[in-house]
């Protein structure tokens, strides 16, 4: 009795761990669509308006998070192109949300507000361009 139990337990580990390998690469893309692009909203809406407040320390932590989303995009995409799929402009303009995220880390640090606010404004388009693009509406 023991050893079945053993054994049913092995089993279960087993069959479990099979069941995560399957779903890891469907749990990846779909993190990428919702929570990822959702995230991402929220990060930048709270940017805009920390920009606008001029609240340094906020919109540098936001301009950071933002910076280290748009890496994971990027390296979503970058994968998907190496697959062969037609993501070439989504690549482009990842890596280009991720050097704007980068550059308004600069601003605000230089305490050029305003530039940050059109890089802000740039960046914002740079999401509605990617949008335009890829979304299936
Ligand atoms: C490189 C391309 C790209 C960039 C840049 C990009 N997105 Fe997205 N976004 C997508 C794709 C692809 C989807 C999924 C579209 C779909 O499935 O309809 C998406 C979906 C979304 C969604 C809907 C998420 C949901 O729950 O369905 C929001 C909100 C969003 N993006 C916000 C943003 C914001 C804000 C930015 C800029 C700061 C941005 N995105 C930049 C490609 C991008």
């Amino acid at each position: 009795m023991r050893n079945f139990v053993v054994a049913l337990r092995f089993f279960v580990l087993l069959f479990g761990l099979n069941l995560l390998a399957i779903s890891a690469p469907f749990a990846e893309e779909s993190e990428m669509d919702m929570d990822l692009m959702q995230t991402i909203e929220d990060t930048n809406d709270s940017l805009t308006s920390n920009v606008s407040l001029e609240d340094a320390d906020a919109a540098t932590a936001d301009a950071q998070t933002l910076n280290e989303l748009f890496a994971v995009v990027v390296e979503h995409y970058q994968k998907e192109l190496a697959a062969g799929n037609d993501v070439a402009e989504a690549v482009k303009l990842s890596e280009k949300s991720k050097k704007i995220s980068g550059d308004i880390i600069s601003q605000v640090k230089a305490g050029d507000f305003e530039s940050a606010a059109h890089s802000a404004t740039e960046l914002s388009r740079t999401c509605k361009t990617c949008h335009n693009f890829y979304k299936e509406d």
